[in-house]
């Protein structure tokens, strides 16, 4: 994976540049300073005080301040406390994190180690999803090595400080990436979200504080802890610190991850990263974040992108999957796949999802073969909005996302396939 010239590289600093299952290569690439120094030479709330001034928001979708989560679950009551890295990542078109964990797994292990230390925990686990089978290896045989070293275990580095990692490999459902869900699953339970509050920080696994965070969160820190806050504050925009990693996928020259300062725009990373629209198309909408982000035209494709500036322009940034698509494509036809994906998904606790995500599915079932009704548009915007409103969890909220997105920028071209019963985009056949 070779870089492009105007990259800036933090997360994915040493993939494709060093042997992963070397730790004397990452040793090599400062690999294991940053844990040094947290143990021999700072406190605890020292560090939480550099992650919380370095603006580090969390990359699994919500843009969290991870620092506070830190702190939260640091001066939570209970022991013990818990570090849990999410590397469930199911979100559809979402592979950075396996790219980080393939390409660099000691990163990982530095930074949760580093998490442990901070929040003052003893027992960290890495929730990998279940088809990542080379993830699995090597973050086995990254922690083998960290053991063999000194570097977890016992007396890390000399110090008192002890810390150790499990591995849990996924089940292969999109809702255990979820965060309290994911806690159940490690329980041993069935994947379903938990009613909250109370949060992971004060009631996670095992009733216990317990920190959750993202793959890519966690690869920033031994950087941050290396170079200090205000570096990690001279990239991205003055709210939305650091790097960010997209994925760059559909109808584009140049598909492929990259990492890129946030507050890019979505116009850059298609024009300069992705190549430009093949054979000289006309760009038509994105759905930024995954399948459970916004639909996006052309009027927005010049918000810098960080998690402020998406959110007040009415989209979002999610995984960071931008998926591109040209004059070629339908909306409808896209609104297909995107709600079979949720209604298989839902993990059907609570009714407003349940329900919901299939009403849904079978609305733009009936709307892409002709059967579309006047009354479908509004259904469409009243189950969405319930769903955003009542949903227990972040799948159901953000099922509603793509089609209230869609419907908002591209309501013609739907109504068109209910009263023309004709598909603008000649996709659907009728
Ligand atoms: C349905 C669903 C799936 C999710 N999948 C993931 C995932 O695969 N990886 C991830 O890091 N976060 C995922 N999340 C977000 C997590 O619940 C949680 O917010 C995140 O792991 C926190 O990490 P961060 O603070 O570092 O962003 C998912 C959320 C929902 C609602
Ligand atoms: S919103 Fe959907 S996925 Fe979440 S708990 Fe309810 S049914 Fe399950």
């Amino acid at each position: 994976m070779v870089p492009h010239k105007s990259e800036e590289r933090i997360v994915l600093s040493n993939v494709g540049i060093i042997d992963p299952e070397s730790i004397e290569d990452y040793i090599a690439h400062d690999g294991y300073m940053a844990l040094r120094n947290v143990v021999k030479e700072m406190k605890p709330n020292e560090v939480i005080e550099i992650i919380k001034q370095s603006n580090l928001l969390g990359r699994g979708g919500a843009g969290f301040p991870t620092g506070l989560k830190w702190e939260f679950t640091r001066k939570a009551k209970g022991e013990p406390k818990y570090i849990i890295a999410n590397a469930d990542e199911s979100e559809p078109g979402t592979f950075k994190d396996r790219i980080v964990l393939e390409g660099d797994p000691h990163r990982i292990i530095e930074a949760i180690t580093i998490a442990g230390y901070a929040v003052g925990s003893n027992d960290g686990y890495i929730y990998i999803r279940g088809e990542y089978k080379l993830v699995q290896d090597r973050i086995r045989t990254a922690i083998k090595q960290a053991h063999e070293k000194g570097f977890l275990g016992e007396n890390i580095f000399g110090t008192d400080f002890t810390f150790d990692i499990k591995v849990h490999q996924g089940v292969g459902a999109y809702i255990c990436g979820e965060e309290t869900a994911l806690i159940e699953s490690i329980e041993g339970k069935r994947g379903e979200p938990r009613f909250r509050p109370p949060y992971p920080p004060t009631y996670g696994l095992f009733g216990k504080p317990t920190v959750v965070n993202n793959v890519e969160t966690l690869a920033n820190i031994p950087s941050i802890i290396r170079n200090g806050a205000e570096w990690f504050r001279g990239f991205g925009t003055e709210r939305c610190s650091g790097t960010k990693v997209y994925m760059i996928l559909g109808n584009v020259n140049e598909r492929g991850v990259i990492e890129v300062p946030l507050g890019i725009t979505l116009r850059e990373v298609i024009e300069i990263y992705g190549g430009g629209i093949p054979e000289n198309k006309k760009f038509k909408l994105a759905q930024t974040g995954g399948s459970s982000g916004s639909i996006i035209p052309e009027s927005l494709l010049d918000v810098p992108m960080d998690y402020v500036s998406m959110i007040k322009a009415g989209a979002s940034l999610g995984s960071g999957a931008l998926l591109i698509c040209d004059e070629t494509n339908c909306v409808v036809d896209l609104l297909k796949s995107i709600t079979n994906f949720f209604s298989y998904e839902s993990c059907g606790k609570c009714v407003p999802c349940r329900v919901g995500t299939k009403k849904i599915q079978n609305i733009i079932e009936s709307i892409s073969n002709g059967g579309g009704l006047s009354t479908d548009i509004p259904m469409l915007e009243d189950i969405s909005n319930t769903m955003a409103a009542m949903s227990l969890c972040g799948l159901g909220q953000a099922a509603a996302v793509p089609i209230l997105s869609a419907i908002k920028h591209f309501r013609k071209e739907i109504e068109a396939h209910i009263v023309d019963k004709s598909c603008p985009a000649n996709v659907c056949k009728f």
